[in-house]
């Protein structure tokens, strides 16, 4: 009798390890196809984030110059989303670790925004644009030249403060 009950309970051991195998499997075939997916979303690249950021740095210029603050403001905001989706989605890009650099330049000019300093705006955004050429210089992209721009970039929107 007591053979008996010894196999019995040896016999369940087995079954439900094979079960608890079964198992595993299962799960680590979702996480294969899970992650076969992940790899396959779209996520912005690099350079994407850095034609935004272009497209804000000339707008930050006309809203600077006209004292439009508000405007100058909402621009540096999207200046730094941008940068920071590059840290979140280019963390696997070595250029990503220079992006720092840019921080300083980015809070003095915040600064003079917020000082409503239209001299200082000048000074600081002519700075932000010497770091920004700094990193392309630093990660081998010398040949991405900014300056400060002539003309707005687009003719569809107004930089002046309506009144
Ligand atoms: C990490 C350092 C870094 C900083 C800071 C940086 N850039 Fe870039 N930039 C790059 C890299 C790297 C590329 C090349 C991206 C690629 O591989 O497509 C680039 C590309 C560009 C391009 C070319 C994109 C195109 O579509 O032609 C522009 C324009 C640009 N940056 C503007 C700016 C402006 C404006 C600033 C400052 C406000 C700035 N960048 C700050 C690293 C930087």
């Amino acid at each position: 009798m007591k053979k008996y009950i010894t196999l019995i309970l040896l016999l369940l051991i087995v079954t439900s390890c094979n079960h608890q195998q079964d198992k595993t499997k299962i799960l680590q075939t979702q996480i294969d196809s899970l992650e076969i997916k992940l790899s396959k979303t779209y996520k912005p690249g690099f350079g994407e984030f850095m034609g935004n950021i272009q497209i804000h740095h000339a707008k930050l210029w006309f809203a600077g110059e006209n004292q439009n603050w508000k405007l100058a403001d909402f621009e540096m905001n999207e200046i730094k989303e941008n940068l920071e989706g590059i840290q979140k989605y280019c963390s696997d890009r070595t250029e990503t670790k220079s992006i720092g650099m840019i921080n300083l330049s980015m809070d003095s000019l915040s600064n003079s925004i917020l000082k409503k300093n239209k001299q200082m705006f000048e000074r600081n955004y002519t700075n932000l644009t010497n770091s920004c050429n700094s990193c392309h210089q630093a990660t081998n992209h010398e040949y991405n030249v900014i300056v400060v721009p002539k003309n707005p970039p687009f003719s569809n929107q107004d930089f002046q403060i309506k009144k």
